[in-house]
């Protein structure tokens, strides 16, 4: 590929009196364009002058690094709108690029109607040193901050956290900092489940066993052990029921030891998200923090006329016309009056709508519960308790090696405590480890299932954590040799070699990555980013040697190019809930 030349920063900072205002420098435009932006902008009014729509234009960073940069499909579509030849319509859009246009881009057109593009050296160059002099990415923070509320965590209290609340933990978590980076107004809350069933089974076992004092390993074995028994032992889960309503009746008796259970499970919860290096929770409210509110969700449904008699259980009807599938209807209060799991969740919109006023709502937790949230949701808004916008993010399984959900060796449901002892014994840096697992995570879509496989995560190669963070540590090794050598970053980065460039180009693509993240809720387009860069750098360092570098002026570029990548990816990692240890 074709050098450019390399122009100074004052020639590059825009004479403003070119055919196209938008191929100013970014200096002079919107910081937060990045290169495949304007390229979309230069293509979109080309395909505009040659007669078709402006979507053709879009720009995409190209599948064939080895051919170009940037690729552009859009002939393609536009030739068989109107039965045309690709080729012949991407020549005439080519055709149409001004001459400065095609003073700095390397266009081809290849079979059966691609448009190649590559950029030349000026104006990577220029869009490296502008991200080089910011410290965010180029991403400007959001002009309208929404206030959001994030719902995750979740832990059911009296049983201990389990493999399936690491995802609801660990995605909540980037999540948020995601949405804060952007500048928006975020509340979490862990939403604990501390008022149903699993309570009062608690208690009635603490009870018959005449338990008077416990801690979390004895938890650890009065969950499982009720449970066990109710599904054999009738009128135990009769009782353990008795006991549920009473407690959320006020019993004074099974307040205290609820209160007991709660303490000890926050505590080790709040442990595990620790090790997960989870933020802390700003609410750690629960379902019984939503009981004060449970009044008012049925009074409000009932003055509504919503509230309708089944059985001796109060429901709303939630069927329309227009469903394609049954909407059940849901239950608010059972015969017996006792409120379920929709109820608080109805009564904790009511809070959250007067103590926080949130423009949106995001919940976290495995896709069994996306039938409930439906009618959570709908409830909300017939209701009008909400008029926010509601999204539930609703997480695929995390399996063992042979495909099914992830068990201990003896076969119980693996504890989130139990894995992270097994990754600490191979990764003995609690930050290392750390990383193993989010990473291990994050790089999967929410929605999909993955298998968590404890040596391939734990590996220094291949898409993994400690992989992302040796390469970041490498960099700073470089760095720190460099400033014991008295070599010095410049203040200007030319990038010449197409490795270079290639980096660059994966650098510039951060600021979109987390934008897509925040509005698909998918953090894996943060990871997906991570590894571009590490993968690019990686190359780039391979064939370069930098601290031997006799021209000072490139070793310069190069140690500017070096730094800038590594606060890329520690801000990356930052926002997936990673830290880049001093050394490995
Ligand atoms: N405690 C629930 C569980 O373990 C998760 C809570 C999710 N949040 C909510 N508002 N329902 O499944």
């Amino acid at each position: 590929m074709q050098g450019g030349n390399i122009l100074s920063r004052e020639q590059l900072s825009g004479d403003g009196e070119s055919g196209n205002p938008k191929l100013l420098t970014v200096r002079d435009t919107d910081k937060s364009m990045n290169i495949k932006r304007q390229l979309t902008n230069i293509f979109a009014d080309a395909f505009e002058r040659a007669g078709y729509a402006a979507e053709f234009g879009t720009v995409i960073v190209s599948d064939r690094p080895d051919l170009c940069q940037f690729q552009c499909n859009g002939a393609l579509t536009a030739a068989k709108q109107r039965k045309a030849n690709p080729m012949d319509v991407a020549a005439a859009v080519a055709g149409k690029l001004t001459e400065r246009e095609r003073g700095i881009l390397t266009v081809e057109i290849a079979r059966p109607g691609f448009l190649n593009i590559s950029a030349d050296g000026a104006l990577l160059s220029a869009r490296v040193n502008t991200l080089a002099d910011d410290d965010r990415l180029c991403l400007p923070k959001a002009d309208a901050a929404r206030t959001i509320v994030f719902d995750y965590g979740g832990p059911t209290i009296g049983k201990p956290l389990h493999v399936g609340h690491l995802r609801s933990a660990v995605i909540g978590d980037a999540m948020y900092r995601i949405a804060e980076f952007l500048g928006h107004r975020v509340i979490s809350d862990v939403h604990l489940g501390d008022w149903g069933l699993p309570m009062g089974l608690c208690i009635q076992w603490i009870i018959e066993n005449g338990i008077t004092e416990f801690g979390n390993d004895e938890l650890k074995i009065i969950y499982p052990g009720a449970s066990a028994k109710a599904k054999e032992d009738a009128e135990f889960a009769a009782k353990a029921q008795e006991v549920t309503r009473e407690l959320q009746q006020g019993n004074e008796q099974y307040r205290a030891i609820w209160l007991q259970i709660r303490d000890i499970s926050v505590a080790d919860a709040k442990a595990n998200y620790d090790a997960l290096n989870v933020r802390d929770f700003d609410y750690w409210y629960g379902e019984s923090t939503a009981q004060s509110d449970v009044g008012e969700v049925v009074a409000r449904l009932d003055e509504l006329g919503l509230l309708k008699d089944s059985g001796g259980a109060k429901i709303v009807e939630l069927q329309r016309d227009d469903d394609k599938e049954p909407m059940p209807p849901i239950i608010i209060l059972k015969s017996g009056g006792g409120e379920l799991y929709s109820t608080t969740d109805l009564a904790a919109i009511i809070q959250r709508e007067r103590d926080f006023a949130p423009d949106e709502y995001r919940y976290l937790t495995d896709q069994r519960q996306i039938l409930h949230f439906k009618q959570v949701f709908r409830t909300a808004r017939l209701a009008g308790f909400s008029s926010a916008e509601f999204t539930h993010i609703a997480f695929g399984t995390v399996n063992g090696a042979d495909g099914k959900p992830f068990k201990t060796r003896t076969g119980g449901a693996m504890q989130l405590s139990d894995m992270l002892a097994d990754v600490r014994e191979i990764l003995p840096d609690a930050k290392v480890a750390t990383a193993a697992i989010r990473i291990a995570d994050l790089q999967n879509q929410p929605s999909r299932d993955y298998k968590f496989e404890l040596d391939k995560f734990t590996a220094a190669e291949g898409k993994t954590g400690p992989y992302l963070l040796y390469t970041a540590v490498r960099i700073g090794s470089v760095l720190m040799k460099a400033a014991e050598v008295g070599a010095e970053a410049g203040d200007y980065i030319a990038p010449e070699s197409a490795k270079e460039r290639a980096l660059v180009i994966a650098l510039d693509s951060a600021g979109e990555a987390i934008l897509k993240a925040f509005s698909l809720n998918i953090p894996s387009a943060v990871c997906d980013c991570l590894f571009d860069i590490a993968g690019k750098f990686n190359e780039f360092y391979a064939e370069h040697r930098i601290l031997s570098e006799r021209d000072e002026v490139r070793r310069a570029s190069w140690l500017r190019l070096l730094s800038v990548t590594r606060r890329t990816l520690i801000i990356l990692l930052e926002l997936l809930g990673v830290e880049v240890p001093e050394r490995m």
